[in-house]
Parts: structure tokens; C-alpha cells; sequence
């Protein structure tokens, strides 16, 4: 296995916050990982340290097996950041052939434009003032101006309507094709699934689990035993009692538990005469492990 990213019990401080506390991790060549967890969960820090823009507070980080400042390193990556700053006083197509000036083996300007589909009003632009959509696409070219191994995406897709986060996704993919290695972020559970051969997530600056998306999924196999009753505060503490049951909680009038083991919850719902009626079992939700993961309870793998 060639590591391309590691990580070694990095922490990350600001005053009294810690962003990021004691994480590990590696990530091998041509990989596609997600890292995902709710909004200050320590993603964009992170990523931040992987790219050598904030010294960690403690441990180390390695890319390609040395400092990602070294100009060797920064030469075989590319990254779209959260915060899209561009410089002033440059058109688009001058912002293009400036970062591909950085690299030694550029990706040339008409295939940049090409990948990245901006078109040739947007290029003759002055940069700070194109839109949203367009900053992105300007972004995106720019991640790939050097043509580099390893590439970095912070919440690519946020603020973008479907057409344009699908045509995000399929250019992703054509990279993925051509053995590159992507890091993501993102707070949408569906893009990690869909996306990702590898999701990590993270809650309050550490990683809660680590696995294949399906694994993930089936590993904490959270199905739902749900049912409506008359007397839902007795139904509820009851439920909670059982020692199958997870996390219960109301929803539109109806009790869920979820469970591992939702033959016992029936089982035990019955032979304990609650009054319930139109029962439910469900597989668990995406949503609902990731709630799962990233609420109090924490150290659930
Ligand atoms: N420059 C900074 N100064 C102070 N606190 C920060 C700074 N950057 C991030 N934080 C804090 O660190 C935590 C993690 O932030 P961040 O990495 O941006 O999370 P995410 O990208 O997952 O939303 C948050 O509590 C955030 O407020
Ligand atoms: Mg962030």
C-alpha cells in the first residue's frame, strides 16, 4: 500500500478550542475519501493542516512521505478550498495562466477550460466579480491547474442546484478514472455514500468511525421497531427499559427504538401487553446512523 496522506495523532488548538484532537489516519493512492461530519466538526481544520496551511498543535503530517510545504509536495497537489478567494485586478484567464505557472508540468489552459467548462465571456471576466457557480468553476480549474496526484475538496457542492452538483460529480469521477487521489468534505451523508470508497467521520475534532460507507452502514446495523400507542409516555419509558434498544424517540405520532435486534423489541413489545398498534420495522436510515454517530453517544464502533 502506497500512503499518500499521513496523519499521526495531530491536534489542533485555537485558544481554549480544540478544532481537532489527537487523530491518525492514512490514505492510500487513488483513493476516494470523504470526510464527513456536521458543520465545526474539525473537517476544514483538517484539511487545512493536510495541505500545510495551519501548523497542527501537535503530531505530524505527511504527504507523499514529507512535508506537505515542501515545493516538491505542493507541486503534485491541487485544492478547492471553502473560501474562494481570487485575486483582484486579473481576468479569469489571466488567474488560469498565473497558477499554472506555479507548477512544472501544467495541465494546459484549453484543457482547463475544457474540464472545467468555463466558457469564453466568463474567461475575459475580471475575477472577483463572477458569480457563485462561476467562482466554483474557477476554483475547480485551479485545483486542477498542475495536473496533480492528490487533490482536496472543502464542501465542494454547497450552494450548488443539482445540475451543477452532478456535473461536479461526473468530473470527479473522470479523475477518479485517471488514478488520482481525492479528499473531500462534506456534511451531506448521500454525497459520502455515493461518492467515497471510504468514509471518515468526524464529531467535535475526532474521528467517531472510519470503514467503507456500506460497512459503516451495516456495522451499526441501527434498524427501527416503530408503532403508534395511546399511551405513549408509558410506551416510551417502557421501550427505553429494553436493553436492545439503542435510542427511542417520537416522531409524527409514532414511537421509534432503534435497535440491533428488533425480533427481541417485538418480541418483548408484546409479551409485555404494550397497547400498540400499526407496528413497524424499518432498516435504519442513513441519517439515522449518522445521527447515531454524531450525537452524545459517542464511541458507538
Ligand atoms: N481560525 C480559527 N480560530 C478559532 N477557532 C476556529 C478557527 N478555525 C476553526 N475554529 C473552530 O474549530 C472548530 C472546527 O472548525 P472547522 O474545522 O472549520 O469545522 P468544519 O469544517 O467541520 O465545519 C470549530 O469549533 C471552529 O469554530
Ligand atoms: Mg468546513
Amino acid at each position: 500500500m502506497k500512503k499518500i496522506v499521513e496523519v499521526k495523532n495531530v491536534t489542533k488548538c485555537f485558544g481554549k478550542t480544540t478544532a481537532v484532537n489527537d487523530i491518525s489516519l492514512t490514505i492510500k493512492k487513488g483513493s476516494t475519501v470523504a470526510i464527513l461530519g456536521p458543520n465545526g466538526a474539525g473537517k476544514t481544520t483538517t484539511i487545512s493542516m493536510m495541505l500545510g496551511l495551519l501548523e497542527p498543535t501537535a503530531g505530524e503530517v505527511k504527504l507523499f512521505g514529507e512535508d506537505p510545504k515542501q515545493l516538491t509536495v505542493r507541486n503534485r497537489i491541487g485544492a478547492m478550498l471553502q473560501e474562494v478567494s481570487v485575486i483582484d485586478q486579473l481576468k479569469v484567464r489571466e488567474v488560469i495562466e498565473l497558477f499554472r505557472s506555479y507548477y512544472t508540468h501544467p495541465l494546459s489552459t484549453e484543457e482547463l477550460i475544457s474540464v472545467t467548462g468555463l466558457h469564453e465571456d466568463v474567461l475575459k471576466k475580471w475575477a472577483n466579480k463572477l458569480s457563485g457557480g462561476q467562482k466554483r468553476r474557477l476554483g475547480f480549474a485551479l485545483a486542477l491547474a498542475g495536473n496533480p496526484d492528490l487533490l482536496f475538496f472543502d464542501e465542494p457542492t454547497v450552494g450548488l442546484d443539482i445540475t451543477a452538483r452532478k456535473n461536479f460529480w461526473d468530473k470527479v469521477s473522470m479523475l477518479k478514472t485517471q488514478g488520482k487521489t481525492i479528499i473531500f468534505t462534506t456534511h451531506y451523508l448521500q454525497e459520502a455514500d455515493d461518492f467515497s470508497e471510504r468514509i471518515i467521520l468526524f464529531n467535535n475534532g475526532e474521528i467517531v468511525a472510519d470503514g467503507k460507507p456500506d460497512d459503516i452502514k451495516n456495522n451499526i446495523s441501527t434498524r427501527s421497531v416503530s408503532f403508534q400507542s395511546r399511551d405513549k409516555h408509558a410506551a416510551m419509558t417502557l421501550v427505553e427499559s429494553f436493553e436492545e434498544v439503542i435510542h427511542c424517540y417520537e416522531k409524527e405520532d409514532r414511537i421509534y427504538a432503534v435497535t440491533n435486534d428488533t425480533d427481541a423489541v417485538l418480541a418483548k413489545v408484546f409479551s409485555q401487553g404494550l397497547p400498540v398498534k400499526h407496528v413497524f420495522v424499518e432498516q435504519g436510515r442513513l441519517e439515522e446512523v449518522f445521527d447515531l454517530l454524531t450525537s452524545k453517544q459517542k464511541g458507538v464502533l
